[in-house]
């Protein structure tokens, strides 16, 4: 026999699976709904630029591949030469134990030995950095200091986790470089809603070079 206490707990019950229903909907819709217009943004839009015509090089650093992957999408259209610096001291640790070496090193000024990269024949230089505490990873500022930017125009890129001050970095890149001719940047954090290969498709379209 249904007692009026079991009758209100299969009534409780019942909202709940309700809600947990309509719950697992919306967000089954939400899904549908960031892959619908990624897929449409992207097919909407093409390269047609023609950086390719200048000697373009991509030089970029990455811990946990969020900038190797925009430096590869830059590549697939350009088609262009790409090389990464690497900084031997961040391999193999983890994104913790990185951020509290970043902080010390920070704090020290210090900057991480980075291997010459040769840029000898190249016009244009794409810098992908990730930002490191609202700055420049350190291994981008050490390359950028450690190489001749003269008669080389500059076109940044950045990924970042939170919140970036996008003009700050720019800055940093010129003065770091010694060079003024740095073009518009790219931001971008690694996630589908940002519809990251659309902007960067834009982004690329609108780049002017002498
Ligand atoms: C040491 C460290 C510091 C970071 N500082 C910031 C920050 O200040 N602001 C931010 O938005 N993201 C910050 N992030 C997140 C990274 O910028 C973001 O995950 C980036 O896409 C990583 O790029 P990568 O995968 O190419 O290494 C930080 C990450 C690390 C490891």
């Amino acid at each position: 026999m249904l007692t009026a206490k079991s009758g209100l707990g299969v009534k409780i019950m019942n909202k709940k699976i309700s809600f947990l229903l309509k719950a697992i909907f919306i967000i089954l819709v939400l899904i549908l709904y960031v892959f619908a217009t990624n897929w449409f943004f992207n097919k909407n839009v093409s390269y047609t630029n023609n950086l390719s015509d200048k000697k373009t090089l991509i030089v970029y650093y990455s811990h946990s591949n969020h900038t190797e992957k925009i430096a590869n999408m830059v590549k697939q259209h350009l088609n262009c030469d790409v090389k990464k610096i690497n900084a031997e001291e961040y391999e193999n640790i983890n994104a913790v134990d990185l951020t509290n070496l970043v902080t010390e090193q920070i704090q020290k000024n210090y900057l991480p030995k980075t291997e010459k990269i040769d840029m000898t024949g190249y016009n244009v230089i794409f810098i992908g950095s990730p930002v490191w505490k609202g700055d420049l990873s350190l291994p981008v500022k050490s390359f950028l200091i450690n190489n001749d930017f003269n008669n080389k125009t500059i076109i940044p890129f950045y990924t970042f986790g939170g919140y970036v001050d996008k003009s700050k970095l720019d800055n940093e890149i010129k003065e770091l470089s010694n060079n003024d001719n740095v073009l518009p940047s790219f931001l971008t954090v690694n996630c589908k809603f940002t519809f990251i290969e659309y902007r960067l498709i834009r982004w690329l379209n609108k780049i002017h070079l002498n």
